[in-house]
């Protein structure tokens, strides 16, 4: 009996269900199961979603669970909680999300859970943390989406800017999926050329152009929030691309938020950094060498969520 994926989504607001759309149209998984507190709308993604089950490219089966379904689950996605409104941050979000997720990751794990999870919700690193202390598991089977996404809107802004394919851009967002990220310039490339090497010399490119890229990847979320109430698609999209990596077991380089143990000169905390990621959940993390200015903002990004964490511990 060939085996079958198992993913289970916690929350199917509109980032959980633009994840479980996205999932359906890429055929990712056997079998996609939707939990949320809202009975009727979990009902209704679930119809709708499997009347568009003849426009796929492979069959998923897709239905209305509960926590009991965790346990034969391979990966449990958690997008279930409170979202930023105009003009809050992030951070500001974990008083409330963190009640929610002590009680949605006691259900997960008192149902047998045994798999990997994968945390979107914000803020997320903090989360993530919690979800890791809060369901036991070791810390490679517990993962954030952490700068996935900035570092997919970084590539995009750069590749728009040389005007060459996102595919061919390599270029790293690390530090807390918020306002205190960081951009990796001394590791940018565009097709192997580092970004520094293409704007020494160059009249057409700028550093300063490049600085403005950044705050337009870091305020992405501000800016899309203030225009339609909320982000979802790129980060449902990020997701995808998190759960393929793990269940295809590909050892896919993708920046995630991870426990650090030392590496970048952090431990004790989950930050978005670069990860090798495949079936087994974090294999390693990926320390590139970052420069002493790089450095010292992540060193501030990372104490940044600490001081988050502590003031939660009160
Ligand atoms: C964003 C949300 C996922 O950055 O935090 O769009």
């Amino acid at each position: 009996m060939e085996r079958v994926n198992r993913v289970v989504v916690i929350g199917t607001g509109f980032v959980g269900s633009s994840y479980a759309f996205a999932m359906l149209n890429q055929g990712v998984a056997d079998e996609l199961v939707l939990i949320d507190l809202n009975k009727d709308k979990t009902e209704g993604d679930v119809m709708d979603l499997n009347h568009g089950l003849p426009f796929a490219p492979s069959h998923t089966k897709i239905w209305h669970g509960d926590y009991s379904d965790c346990k034969q689950a391979d990966l449990v996605v958690i997008t279930a909680g409170a979202n930023q409104k105009p003009g809050e941050t992030r951070l500001d979000l974990i008083e409330k999300n963190a009640a929610i997720f002590k009680s949605i990751v006691h259900d997960i794990m008192a149902n047998g859970f045994d798999g990997i999870l994968l945390v979107a919700t914000n803020p997320v690193d903090v989360l993530t943390y919690m979800t890791w202390k809060f369901s036991g598991l070791p810390a490679h089977r517990v993962i954030g989406s952490g700068t996935i996404l900035d570092t997919a809107r970084f590539r995009y802004l750069i590749g728009d800017y040389f005007d060459v394919d996102t595919r061919n851009i390599h270029a790293y967002i690390i530090g807390e999926h918020g306002d205190s990220e960081l951009p990796v310039w001394s590791h940018a490339n565009v097709a192997g050329k580092s970004v520094k090497e293409l704007i020494r010399g160059s009249n057409t490119y700028q550093m300063e152009d490049l600085e403005k890229l950044f705050i337009n990847v870091r305020d992405a979320a501000y800016h899309i929030i203030d225009r339609k109430g909320a982000t979802y698609y790129g980060i449902a999209m990020g997701l995808v691309r998190l759960t393929k990596a793990i269940l295809h077991n590909e050892n896919a380089v993708l920046t995630v938020s991870t426990f650090l143990s030392g590496q970048y000169g952090q431990e004790d905390l989950y930050i978005g950094v670069p990860a090798i990621i495949n079936r087994a959940g974090v294999r390693e993390v990926v320390e590139l060498g970052l420069d002493p200015d790089e450095q010292e903002k992540l060193h501030h990004s990372s104490e940044l969520l600490k001081k988050t964490m502590n003031a939660l511990d009160g």
